[in-house]
């Protein structure tokens, strides 16, 4: 038994801030950002709109493509780290939107790696036979968090939501997926806010997101490099078999590195950080929407996804769509 992808679904909030806009806000330029990222601009949640609000646009989407009704799904895994609410888990909001009462709903909180890890989880439920139509979201209001006065992560962070549904199969499929953290990295990516352990003024509590940019750029590259080394080796296959780079979106850099190594053109990866910014754990499952939606991913092709997130936390999925 496996678990496929059955359907995808995006939502970007409707407004858009430029690099022109941030230029106007800060000391940075276009050409920086550009040169520096790949991002040209970005999507900021309005005023009162939340992760959940994001996610169900996302979900319903991805219902829909799968030819499924809300009241079907009966599995909710939710990737985020700018949850609404402390309790009850994003998940569970998000389960009481669609109606699809008592299945089991919960979020991971992985940063930029959630959604692989959510649907990593939700593949071992459905091949297990414990689900049969599972919702995996990553969905992300990361603009709640950013420190506007900071222009090195400021320029970076945006917000967005993506979700897929899984439904068993006899074929594959999801092949493969890997998991791995390393929290010996937890000071290079951090948002200071907490609860248990409140670092900034507590009426801050939430706190803003803190990185080291070279370190972790220098990381991913060679962290995700052995995850893709990794996904390719579980499954004996070389990497001329992989049709689609489907990647984290945090710096087009990164992925220029990732492709080079799969000796994939630039063509054959999916690209949104121009129009997205890094969305952490919506970004994958956005780009992979982008791709399916715009008929470029095709029926049958095989597709690498990864992301490396804060903690550090990494993973990879190799997919049969
Ligand atoms: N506008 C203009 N200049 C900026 C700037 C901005 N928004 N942000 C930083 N700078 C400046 C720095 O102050 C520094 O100036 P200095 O040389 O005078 O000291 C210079 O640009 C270079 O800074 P540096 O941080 O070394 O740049 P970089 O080439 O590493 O690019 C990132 C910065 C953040 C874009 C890059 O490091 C990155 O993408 N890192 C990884 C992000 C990531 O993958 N996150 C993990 C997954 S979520």
């Amino acid at each position: 038994m496996y678990s496929r992808i059955v359907g995808t679904g995006a939502y970007l909030p409707e407004k858009v801030l430029t690099n022109f806009d941030l230029e106007k806000m800060m000391d940075t330029s276009d050409a920086w950002i550009r040169e520096r990222t790949g991002i040209e601009r970005r999507h900021i949640a309005a005023e009162g709109e939340t992760t959940v609000d994001l996610a169900e646009h996302a979900a319903r989407r991805a219902i829909d493509a799968a030819g499924v009704r809300p009241e079907d799904i009966d599995f909710i895994a939710f990737g985020t780290t700018t949850p609404d609410l402390i309790f009850p888990n994003c998940g569970v909001l998000l389960q009481q939107r669609l109606g699809c009462f008592g299945c089991p709903a919960f979020s991971v909180e992985t940063a930029c790696s959630g959604f692989i890890y959510a649907l990593a989880i939700a593949d071992k439920f459905v091949r297990a036979g414990d689900a049969k139509c599972a919702l995996v979201v990553g969905a992300e209001t990361l603009s709640r968090i950013t420190d506007w006065s900071d222009r090195s992560t400021a320029v970076l962070f945006a917000d967005g939501a993506g979700a897929v549904v899984l439904r068993p199969s006899s074929e594959p499929g999801i092949l493969s997926t890997h998991l791995h953290a390393d929290g010996s990295y937890k000071d290079l990516l951090y948002c200071n806010g907490g609860v248990s352990r409140n670092v900034v003024d507590p009426a801050r509590a939430r706190g803003t997101i803190a990185m080291v940019g070279n370190e972790v750029f220098k990381i991913a590259v060679t962290t995700l490099g052995k995850a893709v080394d990794e996904a390719l080796a579980a499954n004996g296959l070389d990497k001329s078999a992989v049709d689609w780079l489907v990647p984290h979106q945090a710096n087009i850099r990164i992925i220029q590195a990732m492709a080079r190594k799969l000796d994939l053109p630039l063509e054959r990866v999916i690209v949104t950080v121009n129009e997205h910014g890094n969305t952490s754990a919506a970004s994958v499952p956005m780009a992979l929407d982008a791709g399916v939606r715009d008929g470029r991913i095709k029926p049958g092709q095989l597709l690498l996804l990864e992301a490396f997130g804060g903690g550090f936390t990494w993973g990879s999925a190799l997919v049969r769509l």
